[in-house]
């Protein structure tokens, strides 16, 4: 029964490209499980690929029709042949369908059973839609910059959907953790365990200086500009893939280390950051939350570049 609705691309463009359409629920292979998808969380990469930008509109181009979406919790509808720990009510969540395939934007996907996390009994299916892509990318950027207790560490739109886990992933680790943001979000970072450093109210090496790291979750001029804000052994990941390597030759002319990075789904990490969700030690917090059908406005506010905290697709019932 095409009772399963989907949003779909079928060309790059604005975000009222995305359309839906209902398809078949599909059956969970072998080693899947089918799952019945509450929300799925909205990260700008589902926005720039929707609109052809960067690498995975690239390899997507000859794949269209192509449905967004990487984050997600649900409930386990059923389970394939050979899948063992999951049942029918199970809540699970997941980073599905990276780098290429995506999809979550869906009422039912089914995914790897070996993909999957347990969501713990206190932590909420949005919190666990949210955290996916968001709290893997903080976690390996910072494992990334071998940040360490004592570090002073720079975070470039710390109330962002990463930045926001990247505070207080930081702060766990025992860094002295600086966070950029506009004068709306100040309170909102220092809540979060930062010194808050407001863009808004001038350059940024002028507020904050002799940083060990630098964690650039904005690119292009201002995470060049950011460099100044080091010191002359400073480590730097930058993050948004479009601007790496203009990051990473201004570092170069400064003799600082930089690297680009690319999250990498990691159960074991997924596991953990909701387990820290579980136990009041990760807040996350939810910016927005729109219905499925209304996926085209919740890329323009994603496209916005102010989103504070997460975003979410809610499916409908
Ligand atoms: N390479 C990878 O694997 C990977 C993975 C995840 C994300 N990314 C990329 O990393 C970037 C951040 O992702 P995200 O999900 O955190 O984005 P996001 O949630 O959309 O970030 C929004 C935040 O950016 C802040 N912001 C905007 N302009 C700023 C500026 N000039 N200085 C400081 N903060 C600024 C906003 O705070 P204010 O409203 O206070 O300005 C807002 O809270 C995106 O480019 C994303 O595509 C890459």
């Amino acid at each position: 029964m095409s009772n399963n609705m989907t949003l779909v691309i079928t060309a790059f463009g604005g975000p009222e490209t995305l359309a839906p359409v209902f398809k078949d629920i599909p059956e969970p292979a072998a080693g899947e499980v089918l799952v019945k998808v509450e929300f799925a969380g909205v990260n700008p990469i589902d926005a720039k690929t929707r609109a052809g930008l960067g690498w995975a509109a690239q390899q997507n181009k000859d794949n269209l029709p192509w449905t967004p979406g990487y984050d997600m919790s649900g409930v386990v509808v059923a389970a394939g042949d050979g899948v063992e720990g999951f049942e029918a009510g199970q809540r699970v969540a997941g980073l599905v369908g990276f780098p290429l395939q995506a999809g979550a934007y869906s009422q039912y996907l089914t995914a790897g059973a070996d993909t999957l996390s347990k969501v713990p009994e206190n932590v909420t299916a949005q919190t666990a839609a949210a955290l996916p892509v968001a709290g893997q990318t903080a976690w390996q950027a910072l494992e990334k910059a071998g940040v360490k207790a004592g570090d002073k560490v720079l975070i470039l739109a710390g109330a962002g959907g990463v930045g926001h886990v990247a505070i207080q992933l930081a702060k766990a680790l025992g860094a002295d953790v600086f966070a950029s943001c506009s004068q709306s979000n100040v309170g909102f970072v220092q809540a979060l365990g930062a010194s808050a450093v407001d863009y808004t109210a001038g350059d940024i090496a002028g507020q904050v200086s002799g940083c060990d790291v630098l964690i650039d979750l904005v690119g292009g001029n201002v995470g060049i500009a950011a460099l100044d804000a080091l010191n002359e052994n400073g480590r730097v990941v930058t993050i948004p893939t479009i601007t790496a390597e203009a990051v990473k030759e201004a570092a170069g002319e400064k003799a600082l280390q930089a690297e680009g990075m690319l999250v990498s789904p990691d159960k074991a990490q997924m596991d953990a950051l909701l387990e820290m969700a579980d136990s009041g030690r990760l807040m996350v917090t939810i910016g927005g939350k729109y219905p499925l059908e209304q996926g085209a406005q919740a890329h323009s506010v994603i496209e916005s570049g102010h989103v504070r905290g997460k975003l979410l697709l809610e499916m409908p019932n």
